[in-house]
């Protein structure tokens, strides 16, 4: 008899370690000490007025009961036309399926995919839910590792080389988390000629997609004969402050989006009404909000930046998108843990060790600048004085 009541499968499931150090960086609150938040991945803005009260109409309206576990029509038609208009290519509304959050895409795309045995290749560094899923499932994690030197983004030759004849998956990120990193318009299109002849599907993760400061976003799914191929997630998490809201989408060929909702019944039946109503209105309505929140935080990420590289041993190259700087610390001496657990307990600042996104985040710490300018301005300044007393030791 198994000395463990849990079903042994779950020694392979891992987690977001950004939610442990938050109840960590919490605990020490709660002992009275001031620590400056740094490691959650979420807009410090709040959700857009009229998004708030398209819910509370929709509640008034009785938008109070199940819904179709795909998702409520009035949502679909709103994110097919927005995706058609920002990716370029037609989505219909029975090619989408609403979820709470974007999340279960990940999930339920993999467990839809993915056999044991079967292969898939993901961004390390990466959102760890990737990985973790893939090994839950009894897939084989195949980790494309990001570099520096090629600015964080998918090394095209080195994807086509981990290419097998087991590949089921591959898992796309852009602009991307941990790293801020975008892929160009030539990676997109390298990318499209390693998976075109061959039976993979691609698992584009674009929740960042609107969080772009330079270049041009460019989805996989735009380019021809791509979208068949592509699983393209998106939600509302990022763009409209909506994280505690859960809602998220996928749009990809009729016959997985059955899958993915049947899924849905299984799990969690369907996504709150009230809330779909929320986010058509969201995508139907004014978009100045997205762009006053990037503006705002295009100006903390230069002041992140300029002030990580002012620090002794580190240096930050400066990210594309998305609200995270993914600092180099080998100069310190010490280890990507090491300093996570210095700032958090010294320093009083939680951020993240690299290895959180995988073992190819090691040399490298993840600090979410979804924080007022006034808190990255002080938690700089201590990161300084935990760093300059730790050199002397
Ligand atoms: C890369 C990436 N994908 C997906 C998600 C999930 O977002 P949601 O809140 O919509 O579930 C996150 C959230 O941090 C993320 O960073």
């Amino acid at each position: 008899m198994s000395d463990s009541i849990f079903a042994a499968s779950l020694s392979r499931l891992g987690t977001e370690t950004a939610f442990d150090v938050l109840a960590k960086a919490r605990a020490l609150e709660a002992r009275g000490k001031n620590i400056i938040l740094l490691e959650i991945g979420e807009p410090d803005f709040d959700t857009p007025a009229f998004i708030k009260e398209a819910a509370i109409k929709a509640l008034w309206d009785g938008y109070t009961h199940y819904g179709p576990a795909q998702g409520l029509p009035v949502l679909r038609e709103a994110a097919a036309a927005y995706l058609t208009r920002s990716r370029k290519v037609q989505f219909e509304p029975d090619e989408l399926v609403i979820t709470p959050g974007a999340k279960p895409i990940l999930f339920f795309s993999i467990m839809a995919l993915v056999d044991p045995g079967d292969e898939v290749i993901y961004p390390n560094p990466g959102f760890p839910i990737y990985e973790s899923m893939i090994s839950y499932v009894g897939g084989i994690p195949v980790p494309l590792q990001l570099r520096e030197e090629n600015q964080f983004r998918v090394d095209v030759a080195e994807l086509r080389c981990k290419v097998t004849g087991r590949t089921k998956l591959i898992i796309l990120n852009s602009p991307q988390n941990p790293t801020g990193s975008v892929l160009t318009k030539a990676d997109v299109e390298g990318i499209a000629d390693v998976v075109q002849d061959r039976d993979i599907m691609v698992l584009s993760d674009e929740v960042y997609c609107q969080i772009l400061y330079e270049g041009k976003f460019e989805s996989l799914a735009s380019l021809p004969g791509m979208k068949e191929k592509v699983i393209l997630l998106d939600g509302f998490s990022k763009t409209y402050a909506m994280t505690g809201w859960r809602l998220g989408y996928a749009a990809a060929r009729k016959d997985l989006i059955a899958i993915i909702s049947k899924l849905t019944t299984n799990s969690v039946s369907c996504t709150a009404s009230f809330i779909q109503v929320a986010g058509a209105a969201a995508l139907n309505g004014p978009q100045d909000s997205v762009g006053v929140m990037v503006s705002e935080f295009e100006r903390r990420r230069n002041l992140i930046v300029d002030g990580l590289n002012s620090l002794p041993g580190v240096t930050c190259s400066r990210p594309a998108g998305a609200f995270y700087v993914f600092p180099s610390i080998v100069g310190t001496g010490m280890s990507s843990q090491e300093i996570a657990d210095l700032m958090l307990y010294e320093g009083n600042v939680a951020l993240l060790s690299g290895t959180c996104f995988g073992a190819h985040g090691e040399g490298y710490l993840r600090l979410s600048y979804a924080n007022s300018q006034e808190n990255i301005r002080e938690a700089l300044a201590r990161m300084r004085t935990t760093l300059e007393k730790n050199a002397k030791r």
